[in-house]
């Protein structure tokens, strides 16, 4: 039996995996970097599980080239819009993600780069490193407050939710929300209102993403809807980086049609749109939204028990396609 994991993991999946299937083999990727297609081929074909990441784009060509063997990708991630599900499907390989365990570590992450952008947190660091700051006066740096404001949620799935119940509970804040759905849970617990996207950019203070990439919500927030935002609204990306115009948001900082954005992903990641790092009003994470230790442990576990699962003929968790 041979198990490739793409990316280093926290430890316990490799024990994990030697454990519950002695003789496997077990190899990972020694780079620390991702491989490309050629190099993942190589490596990988033959294999009978692969432990990815959302960085590994597998697509209906790249499944068939590792070959026949392959039973079960594990994706180190919640979201898998990087795998091509019908193409696995077709193949009988199980794909399965890691949802629940990072919910709360990417509401950190959403939650304070709201914080973060609207008091400047960022820029008055490096004021204040580069000995610019001079003493305390009633007109240096001052941002916008956060209690009591309007938070649009888009996308209303668990991350969403617990972002709105932060901005709900810690901050007083009023939530919309966009969905396909109605959630009655978020308008009886939060008191949050379901609107179109136009009105709940339009009445927003900050504005935060949380739906998943899919050819609906690619450029959901293009260079017309990116109009509907307030001046001094906050855009924070903490979903995927194509569901916003990556271009038209340079322009849109650029000009001060909003005031901040706080990005932890990007439209062609890692690369950055041309003038993003640039502008002072927006805050830049490497995609960090589940990275904590406990998260990124408890994802590598979620991990090998899938691959132990479909290897040991189990059904396995969160299974996706
Ligand atoms: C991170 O972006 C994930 O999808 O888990």
């Amino acid at each position: 039996m041979f198990i490739y994991i793409t990316r280093a993991l926290p430890d316990v999946a490799a024990e994990m995996l030697a454990r519950a299937l002695p003789g496997a083999r077990i190899e990972l990727n020694p780079h620390d970097r991702n491989l490309n297609r050629a190099e993942l081929i190589e490596a990988a074909s033959g294999c009978d599980a692969l432990l990815c990441t959302l960085a590994d784009p597998l697509d209906a060509t790249l499944i068939e080239d590792l070959g026949p063997q392959l039973k079960v990708i594990a994706t180190c991630a919640v979201g898998y819009n990087n795998i091509d599900l019908q193409a696995a499907k077709n193949r009988g390989i199980a794909v399965c993600n890691t949802p629940g365990v990072l919910t709360d570590a990417t509401a950190e992450v959403a939650v304070g780069l709201m914080l973060a952008c609207a008091r400047r947190f960022v820029e008055g660091d490096s004021l204040t490193r580069q000995g610019l700051f001079s003493g305390w006066a009633p007109l240096l740096h001052r941002g916008h407050g956060v209690y009591g404001k309007t938070v649009g949620i888009v996308g209303a799935g668990r991350i969403g939710k617990r972002v709105a119940a932060t901005m709900k509970h810690g901050f007083g804040c009023r939530i919309l929300y966009h969905s396909r759905e109605d959630h009655v849970d978020w308008e009886n617990e939060l008191d949050a209102e379901k609107v179109e996207l136009g009105e709940l950019l339009a009445r927003s203070d900050f504005v935060s993403l949380h739906c998943p990439l899919t050819p609906d919500t690619h450029h959901l927030l293009d260079a017309d809807m990116l109009k509907l935002m307030k001046p001094t609204a906050v855009l924070v990306n903490t979903a995927r980086g194509p569901v916003v115009d990556e271009q038209a948001l340079v322009q849109a900082l650029r000009e001060r049609r909003i005031a901040a954005a706080g990005l932890d992903v990007y439209e062609g990641e890692p690369a950055l749109a041309p003038g993003l790092s640039e502008l002072p009003n927006v805050i830049l994470l490497p995609h960090i939204g589940s990275a904590t230790i406990e998260t990124r442990d408890e994802m590598a576990r979620m991990c090998a028990r899938a691959a132990i699962a479909v290897l040991t003929g189990q059904e396995p968790p969160h299974r996706v396609a």
